[in-house]
Formats: C-alpha cells, structure tokens, sequence
C-alpha cells in the first residue's frame, strides 16, 4: 500500500517486543512508548522542508540547513495518544500539540467527540497519534476533526496497525500517510489488535 510505511528497523522490533510483552510494567511501558515513537518521527519527517542558516563554526563559516519545528503540530488522541508526545518533542521540542478526544458510544460502536482543542494549524505539518490503528474509526474521526480546522499536511503515527485499520485511513484518507513499526495480523472480536499489546491506555497509565 502506498501511503503505508512500516518502519521495521530492528531498534524499532527489539523495543517493540519487550513493549508487547505482558510482564513490562508501566515505566518501562512508557518508556519504550516514547523511545519507539522517537525513532518513527525519525522517518516520518524526512520529507520536512529545511532552510538554509549561516553558521560560524570555531573554524570558519559554513551554510547548514534545519527545519522548522514550530510550523509542526502534533496531534494525540486521547488518552492512549498522550504517550507518544514526547517522543515527537524531544525531536522537535517547538512543534505545538492540540488534543482530540473521542469516545465510543455504545450502541454504534463509532467514536463521538467529546473534546477538540487545536491550535493555529495554517500549512503545518501534522502528525496525528494514535498508539493502536485497530478499527481505524477513532483515527479516522480525528483527522477530520484536524481537517475541518484547516490541516492540510497530515500523517498518521502509531505503534501498532491492523489491516482492518490501514484499510479505513486509506479508504476514508488517501491522502494521509501511515507511519507504524508493526502490520499486526487482524482484530479479534473485540476489536483488540492481534497479537498486539493489549490495552495501550490501561498499560501506560496502570488503569487495569
Ligand atoms: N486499542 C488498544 O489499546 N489496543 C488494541 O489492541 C486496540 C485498540
């Protein structure tokens, strides 16, 4: 699929591994959280523009370039989705963050909006967080919510995806690309991603 990046690198499937693993606690759960989400950012912001600076090294001067983190937002879906900001701003400690939050009503099964707080979003870069792509509705849902506030640029970043979740993003988004360090293999009849990692928000926050 084209707008899917598996970013297997074998940091990314050590961490992600002892992530899975149903005896790690909570700090470490967080720890890795952002560890791994630091390494996808990595990737996922390899198409960002950068500028030219002047530069006075001990030496001499020279030209470098760097980017421009403050015209990045990102975007976590809470709860779960908080774990993944600091991953993305220990690499671009400027980016502004605004906060989707979503519930899933009972009786549909879909997500509804329960809170929305965005920032300016002009032509940023957006990276929307997501730990787990299972059904791909809630995702889905908040990258609306980000376009109905002007976001253009927008990818989506998390741990773990389903097929059954790529599928709604590329269907319902094509024009979003997926950053995730794993393709798991489907959902159960929960809606749970398999093999996974469990519940990612009762795992960070020992909620369970
Ligand atoms: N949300 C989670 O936290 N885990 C899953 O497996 C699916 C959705």
């Amino acid at each position: 699929m084209r707008n899917l990046m598996v970013v297997n690198h074998p940091l990314i499937q050590h961490k992600l591994s002892i992530l899975r693993n149903k005896d790690t606690g909570p700090k470490e759960f967080r720890e890795l959280t952002r560890e791994i989400t630091l390494l996808l950012t990595y990737e996922a912001t390899r198409h960002l523009p950068t500028y030219e600076t002047k530069i006075e090294t001990p030496l001499c001067a020279t030209t470098g370039k760097m980017i421009e983190d403050k015209k990045v937002t990102v975007v976590p879906i809470l709860r779960a989705g908080l774990g993944m900001v600091e991953g993305v701003l220990s690499l671009m400690p400027n980016a502004s963050v605004g906060f989707v939050g979503l519930y899933r009503d009972p009786q549909t099964i879909r997500p509804v909006e329960y809170y929305c707080k965005l920032p300016k979003l002009n032509d940023n870069e957006i990276f929307v967080l997501d730990p787990m792509l299972a059904t791909g509705f809630s995702s889905a849902v908040a990258i609306d919510m980000v376009k109905k506030a002007g976001g253009k640029r927008i990818s989506l970043m998390c741990l773990i995806a389903a097929p059954e979740g790529v599928k709604e993003i590329v269907n319902t988004h094509p024009d979003v690309r997926i950053f995730t360090a794993s393709l798991d293999e489907r959902l159960n009849d929960h809606a749970y991603i398999l093999p996974g990692l469990g519940d990612a928000g009762d795992r960070l926050y020992r909620t369970k």
